[in-house]
């Protein structure tokens, strides 16, 4: 065991604690602990309350205390990435821009088809390279908890390849990386055969060997004109069901049909959403799905926001995910776009605290983060500020000085 710490003062503490998973939440809910401090053994936090008090009572605890003003809030998840890839996507934004269409650019063989070239090129020590310095500056902007899609490989053993460097990154990143696989994101332009016939090959070669070498728990699938259609993954969710996998969605990005496919399956997850109609988002909400919201997409294809309002107004679990990948969404900064998400879809801060942290948790199926409780992983983040509704008032110009990973101050802009 190690020594118990005591970190803090903090001018503020925003536990996120006492916040239902679902619905609308009034910025009156959120519990603000004044001159605080958090007591940490190991990579649990042990207490959290006054500072001085916490002194009193635990004299023993390392602390040096913190100079100057500064909030802390949970470390942030983010429930939706594919930050592991090869090359760049650069020229089709430039063509997007210049007024192709996302789908049209993936017509004519560019987009997401044109990433899985270039990640194929790549080897498994380059890619766990990369996705290692993409996850190294997530976790300096706050995000302590990262999820990683596969998708780029698109054979069993391309897929194998992009899992697997997903792991060697997470062994040697601050952050967690939550692995997921995406093998159902395109029909690869190489496969001979069907849309069923790809999807029964990856269901019967590559997800047992997923669970022989535990390299991810959750199956994700693309449902889209341009991708997948609900009848073709229907028998492959349901294969996944069957082995104990945790399902999550693409769904309704640029046509309806993929959430309702989730809420059937039980999915953890719904992503996108941009699409989804009023039908839809009352099956959402009456749910146990949370619904993952990527204004990153839409800032990155210049298109409308998830309706996240009306989602939580039903009374469904939102959560802001950056879904950054090479091609719709290259910028990456998730507090940058879920406090522009935040001033488009009029949600208070207490909403968007709430989706970049535990209702993000929830959304991985993990309990144990996503708050300052006791109990809980320690992980949070300090911004220099005297109250916390400045760090959506800054729209992601004010960066975290300070992260705390398992307990262990992981990143100081101080020194
Ligand atoms: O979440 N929509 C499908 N997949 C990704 C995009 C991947 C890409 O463009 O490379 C997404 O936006
Ligand atoms: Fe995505």
């Amino acid at each position: 065991m190690e020594k118990m710490k005591l970190i803090g003062p903090f001018k503020q503490i925003i536990p996120m604690t006492g916040i239902g998973l679902k619905g609308p939440i009034s910025d009156t809910e959120i519990q603000i602990i004044r001159n605080g401090g958090i007591l940490v053994q190991d990579e649990l936090i042990k207490k959290v309350g006054d500072f001085e008090a916490l002194k009193t009572q635990f004299p023993e605890a390392e602390n040096t205390p913190l100079k100057g003003n500064h909030v802390c809030v949970p470390g942030f998840v983010d429930a939706h990435t594919h930050i592991c890839f090869g090359g760049s996507r650069a020229k089709d934004y430039a063509l997007r821009n210049a007024g192709k269409s996302y789908l049209d650019i993936a017509k004519a063989g560019g987009g997401i088809w044109d990433t899985v070239t270039q990640t194929r090129k790549a080897s498994q020590e380059e890619l766990a390279k990369s996705t290692l310095k993409l996850a190294n500056r997530h976790l300096k902007n706050g995000t302590t908890t990262i999820e990683v899609k596969s998708g780029y490989g698109l054979t069993v053993e391309e897929e194998l390849k992009m899992l697997r460097a997903i792991h060697t990154a997470n062994t040697e990143a601050w952050a967690d990386l939550i692995p997921t696989c995406l093998a159902a994101h395109m029909l690869p332009k190489d496969f001979e055969g069907s849309e069923t016939e790809y999807l029964n090959e990856i269901s019967t070669r590559l997800f047992p060997r997923l669970k022989k070498e535990q390299l991810t728990p959750r199956i994700d699938a693309f449902i889209e004109e341009s991708a997948f259609s609900a009848a073709q993954i229907h028998p492959y969710f349901t294969k996944a069901k069957e082995m104990g996998f945790d399902i999550t969605v693409h769904a309704d990005q640029f046509t309806p049909g993929g959430s309702a496919v989730a809420v059937d399956f039980g999915a953890v997850s719904a992503d996108h959403l941009e699409a989804s109609t009023p039908m839809d988002i009352e099956r959402l909400a009456h749910s146990d799905t949370i619904a993952i919201a990527l204004p990153g997409a839409s800032i990155g294809l210049g298109c409308g926001f998830t309706p996240a309002r009306k989602i939580l107004d039903a009374g469904g679990a939102l959560a802001i995910a950056s879904d950054h990948n090479p091609g719709s969404a290259p910028m990456g900064d998730l507090l940058t776009q879920a406090s522009i998400l935040g001033a488009f879809e009029k949600l208070t801060n207490a909403e968007v605290l709430s989706g970049i942290t535990f209702r993000a948790a929830a959304a991985l199926n993990l309990k144990d983060r996503g708050k300052i409780a006791e109990g809980l992983l320690a992980d949070f983040i300090a911004f220099h500020s005297d109250q916390y509704q400045d760090i959506l008032y800054n729209q992601g110009n004010l960066k975290p000085c300070m992260v705390w990973k398992n307990g262990k101050l992981v990143f100081d802009k101080h020194k």
